[in-house]
């Protein structure tokens, strides 16, 4: 038995982290990590980030007078204690809770027993993360993630939530994945409606169809599913996009980790491509010892078989998901689907990992209203990005020629060898990609990458500071954005810079400070805009970007003075950002959308550390709020 119980308190990212680290450091990296001091390296690239490449803001007076009208919130300061807080005017409540019902009848997770086998696929799921929301036939939908488990609290009878059996194992199965569901106005606010026939958990357990380039291949066949085209369970589903269509888009991100062996042999005898993706002999919830799907010493094309986007129809609860492997295979953190100006479908793709790549899929067919849309995510190019240090760039097409790949079915499969084979710009961890709705730009929140300058991905790729990766072992993170060519999300080519550079301007006096466009809070009344790790990122429909925090909430050292994880809000004509909302401890802010008639936002709160949101002496539940303005006016 491996000793899972020592990590079981771990958020996924971290125990990915702890799991699988990077290669060992040499003296070698030593030495050129001591050259790259902080104040050491800023020369050459920083002299592009003080001047062009970070947003710059010209004269601070005049921006902040037309600014004011962009905000219509007065903005709060940092918080530090076990609830959300928002400003002045506005008031939240949750709308679903970890455990809560979906459907009359089921039993709410219990804090001594927590949830049955019975319940497990009835109640709201946790870790609640991407979401989006639907309006159908005059009903609100809401689609929402559930990335992972905290099995301790799941399986409080089981020492450490380690399961012991099949049953366990298929709680906590059924305790991530996705939710749908209904949502009405109630006598005070939004409330699930119980027992809507929209209403459906999609687990780990529920089939699939796959679909695009690496359906059938040889590599994703398996005992059970000799064809290569059914699959069962979504995992790890991180951020969100919603298709033109009006179809939810799920994205599976750290799946590795739900993969281990039960034979301790074959540690040191795991598929090449195992390694760039993470995936090892010792998995997190020992699925493996109770279900042969996890056992790569059983299965080993299973781990092949996840890592996709996933598309639900969230109007039809009768409906397959769909893995769209066209749009590749790696640590998906979320999908902002767009259109080009001849109307094909563009979707930028994140992988979050340090070092990995950002990647843009181009349908071969236009999107037309009305017309038939199921193989438009199937048929079409993927593209991995390269970054110039003149603040050009360019999409690279991942084909057979440029990769030396085989077919297009093995892109899908190991996209990130494909991207490496390109030379693709390794980046600090890209997680949400955003899309402004009312200019032709994209935004991608580069959360942080303490290996910056020390030590690449997997696959070796350089971790070369520099573009717009800038700053060596990078805890702040920044937002990098791009300009297509022709004012077209489908051109080759585009410009690039950086929105902003999170940082600490109290602490540092160097690039380390953040970009001009960050303030801490001096004198009485500013409440300053500090944040670290951007993550979230979603724009309103008035092309406001909402940008919430992943980061670390100690307020300490170099973290001092930025408190709980937050949602921003920035303005990306004039370059400033302001703190709408602080979650509760130990939190982190993810997940955004809007109710139909934009006078209800939606907020997702995962893992808090806290009694929050029931107070004193209760679980702490991850939760979606709603947040409503006093005056019942417009969030978006
Ligand atoms: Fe699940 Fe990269 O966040
Ligand atoms: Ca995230
Ligand atoms: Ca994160």
């Amino acid at each position: 038995m491996k000793d899972l119980k020592a990590t079981s308190h771990l958020s996924w990212d971290e125990w990915d982290e702890l799991n699988d680290p990077r290669p060992e450091r040499t003296d070698f990296d030593d030495v050129v990590s001591g050259a790259m001091s902080r104040r050491g390296f800023l020369g050459g690239v920083l002299a592009i980030g003080s001047g062009a490449a970070v947003m710059g803001l010209g004269p601070r007076a005049s921006q902040a007078q037309t600014a004011v009208e962009r905000f219509a919130f007065t903005p709060i300061p940092i918080q530090t204690d076990t609830t959300v807080h928002v400003p002045e005017g506005y008031r939240w409540k949750p709308l679903a809770k970890w455990g809560q019902p979906l459907f009359t009848g089921v039993e709410e997770m219990s804090h001594e027993t927590g949830v049955s086998l019975a319940a497990s696929d009835r109640v709201f799921g946790e870790n609640t993360d991407g979401m989006e929301s639907f309006v159908h036939e005059g009903h609100q939908l809401i689609a929402v993630n559930h990335e992972y488990v905290n099995p301790e609290i799941n399986l409080p009878h089981i020492e450490g939530g380690i399961p012991t059996s099949a049953e366990h194992v298929r709680i906590l199965q059924n305790m991530q994945g996705v939710t749908v569901m209904e949502i009405a106005q109630g006598g005070d606010g939004f409330e699930i409606v119980l027992d809507s026939p929209y209403n459906r958990r999609i687990h780990h357990n529920t089939p699939m169809e796959i679909r695009g380039p690496a359906a059938g291949h040889d590599l994703l066949k398996t005992e059970a599913d000799p064809e290569g085209r059914t699959a069962l369970g979504t995992f790890n589903n991180c951020g969100s996009g919603r298709t033109p269509w009006g179809t939810y888009l799920t994205c599976e991100e750290n799946f590795n980790g739900y993969f281990g062996s039960t034979d301790p042999e074959l540690e040191a005898d795991l598929p090449e491509d195992y390694t760039r993706y993470g995936i090892g002999a010792q998995s997190r919830y020992n699925y493996e010892a109770f279900d042969a799907r996890f056992d790569v010493s059983q299965n080993p094309n299973e781990p092949r078989r996840a890592g996709y986007v996933v598309e639900i129809d969230p109007t039809n609860p009768k409906s397959t998901p769909i893995k769209r492997t066209a749009l590749g295979r790696f640590k998906h953190e979320n999908a902002a689907a767009t259109l080009a100006a001849d109307g094909r479908v563009v979707v930028y793709l994140g992988d979050d990992e340090r070092g990995e790549f950002l990647y843009r899929f181009v349908s071969d067919a236009p999107y037309v209203e009305g017309e038939d849309t199921s193989s438009l995510l199937d048929e079409g190019q993927l593209y991995v990005a390269k970054f110039n240090d003149d603040m050009s760039g360019e999409w690279i097409a991942l084909t057979p020629e440029a990769t030396g790949m085989a077919d297009d079915a093995e892109i899908a499969i190991f996209t990130r060898l494909a991207g490496s084979a390109v030379g693709a710009t390794t980046m600090d961890r890209p997680e949400w990609v955003a899309v402004n709705p009312v200019a032709v730009e994209a935004y991608c929140a580069l959360t942080n990458n303490s290996d910056r300058g020390i030590e690449g991905n997997a696959g070796g790729d350089p971790a070369s500071v520099g573009g717009p990766n800038p700053r060596a072992e990078n805890e702040y993170g920044q937002i990098l954005r791009w300009f297509p060519a022709d004012e077209d999300h489908a051109a080759s080519q585009f410009r690039w810079d950086l929105y902003v550079m999170a940082g600490n301007p109290v602490v540092h006096d160097d690039a380390y400070a953040g970009s001009d466009n960050i303030e801490p809070a001096e004198g009485e009344g500013t409440v300053g805009n500090l944040f670290n790790s951007p993550d979230g990122m979603s724009f309103d429909t008035t092309g406001l970007l909402w940008i919430q925090t992943d980061g670390d909430d100690t307020n300490e050292g170099d973290f001092a003075g930025m408190g709980n994880n937050q949602m921003l809000a920035g303005d990306p004509e004039t370059g400033r950002i302001e703190r709408f909302l602080t979650g509760p401890k130990g939190s982190e802010v993810t997940g955004l959308t809007w109710s139909d008639d934009k006078r209800t936002m939606f907020v997702g709160i995962q893992h808090p550390n806290a009694p929050f949101p029931d107070g004193e002496g209760m679980l702490p539940r991850s939760a979606v709020i709603q947040v409503v303005r006093d005056d019942n006016g417009l969030l978006g």
